[in-house]
């Protein structure tokens, strides 16, 4: 089997540890790096929170390194109300047992592909940072990159102003960057993660999963719910946004897209941080974004659970 070999650069964030918890399960993917973005927390909490995770997953050899402080142009906006006031509110998790890389984010992500006989995907979870970063200081290396998968955006939606996402709305100048960078594009935005819902049922089954990856998922989970139980979103359970990266990745069949261009706003009065996705081809710019709009959600779930039953002992 042909491994898929990423670099995963996150935020964590609960959603973001689950995608994390999928690329280390899947034997069709192969997680050579990875690295932290400021974004739902600061930027040393979510170090900190990417190598808890990989302390509880027993995965200290992927290598790890903390990246922006802030985002390009604005102060950093965190989302201590989504996802507490550790980034990973929610459960007991081991504190990190190894150390981080001694360098930056964009230059683990600059060795990893000059140090790869294989092509690279990247994969952003978090606010573009560290990928535009990335771009500007290494572009020769940036058009080795066989693809980008992010989550972030939406096609007239908004989960943190009316009609912009939270990790594009933390900065929209390095999306801005990375959405113009000419590399393949999979976008995953609102539309197909709020198709992507957890019930609160399908929450207590996890725990049913007989090991501490699973156990650790079902206190985070149960936290990262309740903020999405507000009447105001009219959702069944909680969008699980994140790992419809990494699902893409290991099952594309499970989605529907559609190919368009997209770009962003950054200079809206009510708008900055709102993805253009231009559905209608009425500008005529190259399609450069392979936009996920559905998902099956049933073998999405059964493949959180299966991930998480590879942990047994
Ligand atoms: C995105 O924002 C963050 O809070 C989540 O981790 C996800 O990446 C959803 O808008
Ligand atoms: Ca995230």
């Amino acid at each position: 089997m042909t491994k898929t070999k990423i670099i995963l650069d996150c935020d964590p964030g609960h959603d973001d540890a689950l995608a994390m918890m999928l690329a280390v399960a899947s034997p069709k993917i192969e997680l050579a790096a990875v690295t932290t973005s400021a974004g739902n927390q600061t930027p040393e909490k979510t170090l900190n929170n990417a190598m808890r995770m990989l302390t509880l997953l027993n995965r200290q050899d992927i290598p790890v390194a903390g990246g922006n402080r802030t985002p390009l142009v604005k102060p950093l906006e965190t989302a201590g109300n989504v996802h507490g006031k550790s980034g990973l509110d929610g459960a007991e998790l081991p504190d990190p047992d190894f150390k981080p890389q001694d360098m930056t984010a964009i230059e683990l992500i600059a060795k990893t592909i000059s140090e790869s006989k294989e092509p690279i995907t990247l994969v952003v979870t978090g606010p573009m940072t560290n990928a535009a970063l990335f771009l500007r200081v290494y572009p020769e290396l940036g058009q080795k990159l066989e693809r980008i998968v992010y989550m972030g955006g939406a096609m007239g939606l908004g989960n943190w102003t009316p009609s912009v996402e939270f990790n594009i709305y933390v900065d929209p100048e390095a999306a801005k960057i990375v959405m113009n960078a000419g590399i393949p594009l999979t976008m995953a935005p609102l539309n197909v993660t709020h198709k992507a819902q957890i019930t609160k049922e399908e929450i207590a089954e996890l725990d049913q999963i007989d090991n501490p990856v699973a156990h650790a998922f079902y206190g985070l989970l149960n936290f990262f719910e309740l903020y999405h139980e507000a009447p105001k979103w009219g959702f069944f359970g909680a969008p699980l946004h994140d790992p419809c990266t990494i699902a893409w990745l290991i099952d594309p069949d499970m989605f529907e897209s559609e190919y368009m261009n997209v770009d962003v706003e950054t200079k809206g009065e009510l708008t900055t941080g709102e993805t253009v996705c231009d559905y209608y081809e009425l500008t005529g710019k190259p399609k450069n974004t392979d936009v996920l709009l559905n998902i099956d959600r049933d073998k999405f779930i059964q493949l959180i659970k299966d991930s998480l039953a590879t942990f047994n002992k």
